[in-house]
């Protein structure tokens, strides 16, 4: 298609953002646009499912029954809205098999958070309170994002999300009143998890170079440091409520800006886990290739009976 033909798409995309419409998979849009969603949402359902393999972690060691039917309903929603994003990404032309074979080369990432180990079962709760705590803050815009299939997906994860979190902080509040013990290790693991839940809503404005052109677009709706700021604010008077210390010593309630003031997370530490050098980075993926590999005959069964249907009907 010429650039002449273009110009009227593109002036029709420009309005249709501009009137806060949603623009839907059979639209003209622009290239940049396709490209920076099909990295977005990838990464986002690549999280989901990756982000199973800490709490699945502790499936079999769940302290009792009922803990451990909220745990596997849990990682069981995350196995779900993996499948909303790559079906809402499949609409962007990509297939799914694709965008698992970028994620296993690592050209396509995954949120920073899950290359961080579970340690007790603390962590299970701290998870749901901070991990799914700050995807709220992430994803409650995106409801309102311009991708229609991304926008309608999101707001069925969030529903299931506010489950996610509730759990968590449930689970945290019960060690709290229980013993030395349990409450030593509630702080033991805030204190593992405050600062990589800080990072996950992504380097400082500054640093982030897409920023911009995705809130231009529609895509986000407000920056890193807002959602980080807005995250903190919401999160302080839960942690005063649990009886817990959040590990940041500048922490502190701003008169003037109405906010709290916080520290700064390593960066360094950011960038070398994005980088693949994170605690865990190696065996998540490992763990992903391991499963892929094995539902080969699953892949291959399920196409098999649907060539067979397609024959039938003929
Ligand atoms: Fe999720
Ligand atoms: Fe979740």
């Amino acid at each position: 298609m010429t650039v002449v033909e273009e110009a009227p798409l593109e002036e029709a995309f420009e309005q249709t953002i501009a009137r806060n419409d949603r623009i839907e998979p059979r639209d003209w849009m622009p290239d940049d646009y396709r490209k920076t969603l099909i990295r977005q949402i990838a990464q986002h359902a690549h999280s989901e499912i990756i982000g199973m393999q800490p709490e699945g972690n502790w499936i079999t060691r769940a302290p009792s029954l009922r803990r451990k039917a909220v745990l596997l309903a849990k990682v069981q929603d995350e196995a779900g809205h993996g499948l909303y994003l790559y079906s809402a990404t499949e609409t962007l032309g990509v297939s799914r098999d694709d965008l698992t074979r970028r994620l296993l080369s690592g050209t396509q990432k995954y949120s920073s958070i899950f290359n961080y180990p579970t340690l007790s079962y603390a962590d299970v709760g701290t998870i749901g309170w901070l991990v799914d705590g700050a995807a709220i803050c992430n994803q409650v815009p995106l409801c309102r994002t311009s991708f229609g299939p991304y926008g309608r997906a999101m707001i069925r994860v969030c529903k299931e999300e506010s489950f996610h979190q509730r759990q968590g902080y449930e689970l945290l509040m019960t060690m709290m009143r229980g013993t030395d013990e349990q409450r030593a290790m509630v702080q033991e693991s805030v204190d593992r998890f405050w600062w990589p839940a800080l990072m996950m809503f992504g380097p400082p404005d500054g640093d982030s170079p897409n920023t911009e052109r995705s809130m231009t677009w529609g895509i986000k709706r407000h920056t890193n440091d807002e959602l980080r700021q807005k995250f903190v604010d919401m999160t302080v008077p839960q942690a005063k409520a649990l009886g817990v210390t959040l590990p940041d010593p500048e922490l502190r309630w701003n008169d003037e800006r109405q906010a709290h003031d916080f520290g700064s997370p390593d960066w360094e530490e950011f960038w070398q886990v994005v980088k693949g050098n994170g605690p865990c980075n190696a065996q998540r993926l490992a763990h992903r290739q391991r499963a892929y590999d094995e539902g080969a005959w699953v892949r291959e069964a399920a196409m098999a009976y649907a060539d067979r249907q397609v024959d039938e009907n003929v």
